[in-house]
């Protein structure tokens, strides 16, 4: 296994090209299971999941070629034929993602075979809303031997009601619904902006959906659909692109993150311009400069558009440089703040309130070493290094894989001190070794 050394205190710039969104490309992938034939997927990032997510499809019968025309984010995807209807537990254990599975193969085959997603390191995440949403369609669960075992004749339309905006069994939902006979209605949905890129690419291959973005989808079910005509381009990662914004902000650097879907971002610029970062809008670039000191900023998670669960830990990670107090609430996720201990390692000064960390920033941070817990604690720490005093050691890297394309690449283009090494190199961490002067 590897681990990440990073020699902080170097202030960030250049240009970041910002990746495909992971979020977007997992269901769009899923999606072409509903549509047979081939289908060509482009700015598709090249990341661990999405591998999780091809080999996942040619389990269930439809290979994928990666890398058409030397272009490593173009993907072919063939779906003519479907050999299995099931995503095994040795896959969706690996990736909770798997179960996008169940809506496209119970419309495509009529059965579905998921095994349960079990629970992971940010909370319990159940996936009731996904099976009320397409009980409602008519399909009908068997729990058995740690399977979820799905069943249809005929999708039929109905109006359902989540309890909870969930985002992936939103998209469940809506991949079932536009094979459905009749009109559906998705109330208090999810809004998030990969939902919308969904809906897109669902309507290139025929499918009828109106409201994406808003809590209220509307799809009118269609018998058949058929692979779009032209290529589908996933949108550009707004997490991954509001990632190296805040690593510009905590180095005091000076960073454009190209090919970001700015109109998406707003809760995160606004929270950025109110620390006293310089943050420019122009087309698809974002620059965010900073020369004076951080001001603290209080934030508390939301479902779209308020500010991202996604974006909460590297925010953590920056209040604790900003001199003076904050409080950042979770609101979408329990137990997600497994970063806040490593950053205390790291001489933070942060304490957990239930669902609200409140932090004490300004103190300054060391170099240490510190063990990643999930993909986004990973992002957080690595910010945290970039901006600490001294080197940072960080172990287990393989989350940051998960979600981020050429990380150590893109930064290091932005003049960051980070090398990715094999975990028993020995390194020095911490502080500069103190240079005595000569009497
Ligand atoms: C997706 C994103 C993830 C992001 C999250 C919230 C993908 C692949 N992942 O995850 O990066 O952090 O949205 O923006 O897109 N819940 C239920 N019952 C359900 C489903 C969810 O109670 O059936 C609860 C969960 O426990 C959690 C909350 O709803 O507390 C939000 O979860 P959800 O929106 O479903 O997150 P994911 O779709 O798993």
């Amino acid at each position: 296994m590897d681990k990440l050394v990073i020699d902080g205190g170097r202030p960030l710039h250049g240009v970041v090209p910002v990746s495909g969104a992971k979020n977007a490309a997992l269901p769009i992938l899923v999606a072409t299971l509903l549509a047979p034939g081939e289908h060509e997927l482009h700015n598709v990032p090249e990341l661990v999941d999405v591998s999780f997510m091809l080999s996942l499809l040619g389990r269930v019968g439809c290979p994928s070629l990666v890398g058409l025309g030397g272009s490593p984010d173009r993907v072919r995807l063939d779906t003519t034929r479907i050999a299995f209807c099931e995503a095994p537990y040795d896959v969706v254990r690996k990736m909770r993602a798997s179960v996008l599975v169940l809506g496209p193969l119970l419309a495509r085959c009529g059965q579905a075979h998921v095994s349960m997603p079990g629970g992971c390191a940010i909370g319990v995440r159940p996936i009731d809303q996904h099976l009320k949403g397409l009980e409602a369609l008519g399909c009908t669960f068997e729990l058995d031997g740690g399977y979820i075992h799905g069943k249809v004749d005929q999708l039929v339309g109905a109006d359902m009601t989540l309890d909870f905006p969930t985002v992936t069994g939103t998209e469940n939902i809506m991949m079932a619904a536009v094979l459905a006979e009749g009109v559906s209605v998705i109330r208090n949905a999810a809004a998030e902006p990969e939902i919308v890129d969904l809906a897109r690419f669902l309507r290139s291959m025929g499918a009828r959906i109106k409201g994406e973005g808003t809590d209220t989808i509307e799809i009118d079910g269609v018998p058949a659909l058929r692979p779009a005509r032209r290529p589908y381009s996933i949108m550009g990662d707004r997490i991954e692109a509001g990632t190296y914004l805040l690593a510009a902000a905590a180095t005091g650097g000076d960073v454009v993150a190209k090919g970001a879907p700015v109109e998406d971002m707003g809760a995160v610029i606004d929270a950025l311009r109110e620390t006293g970062c310089e943050v420019d809008v122009d087309g698809d670039q974002i620059r965010c400069r900073r020369s004076g000191d951080l001001k603290p900023v209080s934030i508390s998670t939301q479902p779209h558009p308020g500010f991202p669960t996604d974006m909460q830990a590297q925010w953590v990670a920056l209040m604790a440089i900003a001199a003076g107090e904050s409080s950042v609430q979770e609101n979408i996720f329990e137990n997600r703040f497994m970063h806040v201990a490593e950053l205390l390692r790291m001489g933070a000064n942060i304490q957990l309130n239930g669902n609200t960390a409140l932090i004490e920033g300004g103190g300054g941070l060391t170099g240490a070493t510190v063990m990643a817990t999930d993909l986004r604690a990973s992002a957080s720490l690595v910010i945290a290094g970039l901006s600490a005093e001294g080197t940072t050691e960080m172990l287990r890297i393989y989350h940051l894989d998960r979600g981020y394309e050429r990380l150590c690449g893109k930064l290091e283009s932005l003049g960051a001190s980070i090398r990715r090494l094999p975990e028993d190199t020995p390194v020095v961490v911490g502080r500069p070794a103190q240079t005595t002067a000569a009497v």
